[in-house]
């Protein structure tokens, strides 16, 4: 993903997200400022946009952003990526582009030698998330903006099954 996807990341946001979990583009610059490589865009064979995924190195002692911050301050000896958003249009869903975009996230993670992904998982999202790897932190509580329910997953590497990941992401940029 670079500054050029903003367009497409805004679009795919108001087709999978309610309007009450919105960011502003400024907000997404921001993070991919801080992101670098650690942020993606999935594509069809024309390639048109699917879906993304955004993920911030992190320190996982931590507190994690509030949902459209305009600032995200830089990380100091990062141990962990932090996942801030995924996202896939409503119509090429259940074609496995979610699943592929966690998963480079996770090849990343290991290949960054990070110890595992930290996200914050609306409601609703929360099934998907565990059916991908990732467990309930119970301890932590998900920051402002995020709505009822929401709560904190965090899934450790796993060198083996995220090596294997990583040869998935023919669909990314
Ligand atoms: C959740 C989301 C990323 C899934 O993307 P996707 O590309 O459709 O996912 P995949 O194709 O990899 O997986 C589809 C499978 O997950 C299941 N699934 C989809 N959404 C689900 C949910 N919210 N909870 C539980 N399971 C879900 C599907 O039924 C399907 O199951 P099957 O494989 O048994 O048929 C997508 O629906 C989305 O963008 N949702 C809105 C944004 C969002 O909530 N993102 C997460 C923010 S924290």
């Amino acid at each position: 993903m670079t500054t050029d996807d903003l367009e497409a990341v805004i679009a795919i946001q108001a087709r999978a997200h309610l309007p009450e979990f919105h960011e502003s583009r400024e907000s997404f610059a921001c993070k991919l400022a801080r992101a670098g490589e650690t942020a993606w865009m999935a594509l069809d064979e024309a390639g048109r946009a699917l879906g993304y995924c955004l993920a911030l190195a992190w320190q996982s002692a931590l507190p994690l952003p509030v949902l459209d911050a305009g600032q995200v301050a830089a990380v100091e000896r990062p141990d962990c990526l932090y996942l801030h958003d995924l996202a896939v249009l409503p119509e090429a869903g259940g074609q496995q582009v979610g699943r592929r975009l966690a998963g480079v996230a996770c090849a990343a993670a290991m290949s960054l030698g990070l110890r595992g992904i930290l996200l914050v998982s609306l409601a609703d999202s929360a099934g998907w998330w565990r059916r991908q790897g990732w467990s309930d932190q119970p301890g932590r509580s998900a920051p402002g903006g995020y709505g009822p329910g929401a709560i904190v997953m965090f899934r450790e590497t796993d060198c083996r099954s995220d090596r294997e990941k990583a040869g998935e992401s023919r669909l990314t940029k």
